[in-house]
């Protein structure tokens, strides 16, 4: 089987529309025609015309989630841009611990999460810094739109190149070793929650509540322009005022959006909400 290039474009317009990601031409062809291939000989499609009728009109939840886990990029790993989770402890969580009511949780969403390891790696930290805990609650919560990486994060099973950059005794006081790789224990899954949503549904996002801080790593460079703008707007719109932006260290903001100030913080880079624009 072969899909032609205008075909192929469809494809890429309809996922594109749907989540945000930009699939450039060449990559079309040398990467996912293949891949597309694949799954549409899984659900036994030999007309693409009707696989495509059934994936736009969602007929098949399975089959539209599916084509998505297809274009998903899911490379992290613990402690990635360690600097980034050492500004989140040092200086954003006691700067908002100073200016939330006592009572309130803190709340903080990694969106997107892929297999967990950054959510994971929060809560190691929030657990190791010991005070903040002891003075309030917090939330953590992790969203992505591929459902084999939520169902990988909730089971919490890595590789040993997944954990390569945490310390012994990290691992040792966190994981189980099992079989060569290292399974999260109990009491730390418990502290986690993850779903999964598409960033790009706002009233998906809307229903998750508002949160002190935003992690999103990784993930806008596969957007394209608008799909980027549209997503910092989703998150202005649920961050708290005075809440956080942490981004990848590629992703900057457009100069001329001017929702969040930037701060560098050390070796990071902040975006703080401008609670009067919009
Ligand atoms: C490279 S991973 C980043 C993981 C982690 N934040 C990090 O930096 O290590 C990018 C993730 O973005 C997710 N993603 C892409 N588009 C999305 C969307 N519209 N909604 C939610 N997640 C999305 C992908 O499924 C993938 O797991």
């Amino acid at each position: 089987m072969e899909i032609d290039a205008f075909k192929l474009k469809k494809l890429r317009n309809y996922l594109n529309d749907e989540i945000g990601i930009y699939v450039e031409d060449n990559k079309l062809r040398n990467i996912y025609e293949r891949k597309i291939i694949k799954l549409l000989e899984r659900f036994d499609y030999n007309d693409f015309n009707k696989f495509f009728k059934d994936l736009i009109l969602k007929k098949n939840s399975i089959l539209k989630q599916e084509f998505i886990n297809v274009f998903t990029v899911n490379e992290t790993y613990f402690f990635r841009e360690k600097h980034q989770f050492d500004t989140l402890i040092k200086y954003v969580l006691p700067t908002l611990d100073k200016i939330r009511p006592r009572n309130e949780v803190i709340s903080i969403l990694c969106a997107p999460v892929s297999t967990g390891e950054e959510l994971y790696s929060i809560a190691i930290l929030l657990i190791e810094e010991g005070n903040l805990i002891k003075k309030r609650d917090f939330l953590l919560l992790g969203i992505d739109i591929d459902s084999n990486v939520i169902k990988k994060a909730k089971e919490g099973i890595y590789s040993a190149r997944s954990v390569h950059k945490l310390p012994p005794e990290l691992i040792k006081k966190y994981f189980v070793e099992e079989k060569g790789n290292y399974r999260i224990k109990d009491f730390l899954k418990k502290v986690v929650n993850f779903k999964v949503i598409n960033i790009l549904d706002k009233y998906a996002m809307k229903k998750l509540g508002v949160f002190d801080v935003i992690f999103s790593r990784n993930m806008l460079i596969y957007f394209d322009e608008k799909s980027k703008r549209e997503t910092l707007a989703i998150f202005y719109s649920i961050l708290k005022d005075e809440g956080y932006l942490f981004l990848g260290h590629a992703e900057r903001i457009p100069s001329d959006v001017k929702l969040f100030e930037s701060l560098k913080i050390g070796e990071s880079f902040v975006y703080k909400k401008n609670s009067n624009s919009k």
